[in-house]
């Protein structure tokens, strides 16, 4: 079944072509990420007039570079929450302006749940279920993900993301935005032990992450030394915030996964690109005999293809919708 799919929730105009939800025909990603730079993070109103520019010229690249034609496509799949609501609403219109035209079903599709998919599109032989770690720049969660289309969240973030956390942490330290590819980058060459952060745990909620105090503690950190003339060295900083964030990220799901007995352990969402959550997962899961999937890097961030393979599994569940699809800013997986 080729599923032609369509992702616009935040920065990225994206369309792909998948295959039985396991596939890749075509990925194509137009990114607006240096527009965004210069303002150190997403406007909202830039992202969806770009959206609007760029969605008929990459639907049509990703048909084209599948070598196929709409007539050929058997459904549309698109995200339609959560995300940016104006952004989400131009791949939602597009999606079903196609839908009816061509006469094809349209497939809504959730967010985090294609996150957690681009991993069936790596590894042919991941199959529900797992305990998924979502980290991305608006979510933190922690997931049982039962069967494909059925989701138990066991932790989320109180307040900031992790994916917000970095962008918020590495601004303050002057890194461009989207700062946590950065943090990543500039933390190769730092002593992660340079600096000590708290690794705050939310009372009552064993899984739930909270992540503003630590971002606050290192702006606070990089003000006070500015205050005195001081000027803290980069790469340690960075790499101890990195390593606080990675910390408290890898004890929750290693707690989730102990109590729940979780047989294999996936991560999703851009944060998952980060080089030190992955080195560490790696190691804590090899001693504990758990099989870790991890997105290869192209699939960690927003792209449309893993739209497509969740999109497989929504239709395959009967999870259509008709031309009054709304999309939805806010919405639990
Ligand atoms: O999933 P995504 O592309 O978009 C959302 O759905 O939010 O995630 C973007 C987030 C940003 O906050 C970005 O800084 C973060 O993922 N990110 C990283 C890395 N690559 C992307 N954070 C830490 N280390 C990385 N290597
Ligand atoms: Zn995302």
């Amino acid at each position: 079944m080729h599923l032609l799919a369509i992702e616009s929730s935040c920065d990225e105009t994206a369309a792909a072509v998948v295959d039985d939800g396991r596939k890749i025909l075509s990925s194509v990603v137009a990114s607006q990420v240096e527009e965004h730079k210069l303002y150190g993070g997403v406007v909202p109103e830039i992202a969806s007039r770009r959206h609007v520019e760029s969605i008929s010229g990459v639907v049509r690249q990703a048909l084209e570079e599948a070598d196929l034609s709409l007539d050929q496509i058997d459904a549309i799949a698109v995200t339609y929450a959560p995300g940016l609501i104006g952004a989400l609403l131009v791949g939602v219109n597009f999606a079903k302006g196609l839908a009816l035209a061509a006469g094809k079903p349209l497939v809504p599709v959730h967010h985090l749940r294609s996150h957690i998919a681009a991993n069936y599109l790596a590894h042919p032989d991941l199959e529900p279920p797992f305990l998924a770690l979502v980290a991305s720049g608006g979510h933190s969660h922690i997931i049982e993900v039962k069967d494909y289309t059925a989701f138990h969240v066991l932790g989320r973030t109180r307040d900031d993301a992790a994916g917000e956390a970095f962008d918020k942490a590495a601004r303050s330290m002057g890194l461009p935005y989207p700062g946590g590819v950065h943090m990543d980058k500039v933390s190769q060459h730092g002593n992660a032990d340079a600096f000590h952060f708290p690794h705050p745990k939310v009372d009552g909620a064993p899984y739930d992450f909270s992540f503003s105090g630590l971002k606050t503690s290192v702006i606070n950190m990089i003000h006070n030394a500015g205050q005195k003339g001081e000027e803290l060295p980069l790469s340690d900083l960075a790499a101890s915030f990195q390593k606080a964030v990675v910390d408290v990220l890898c004890d929750r799901v290693m707690k989730a996964a102990g109590d729940t007995g979780a047989k294999r352990i996936v991560l999703a969402g851009g944060v998952s690109a980060n080089s030190r959550l992955r080195s560490e997962m790696q190691k804590l899961c090899e001693q504990k005999g758990l099989p870790l999937f991890l997105p290869p890097l192209n699939l960690c961030g927003d792209n449309a293809a893993m739209v497509g393979s969740q999109g497989y599994y929504e239709y395959l569940a009967g999870h259509l919708a008709g031309p009054d699809l709304n999309a939805t800013a806010n919405m639990s997986i």
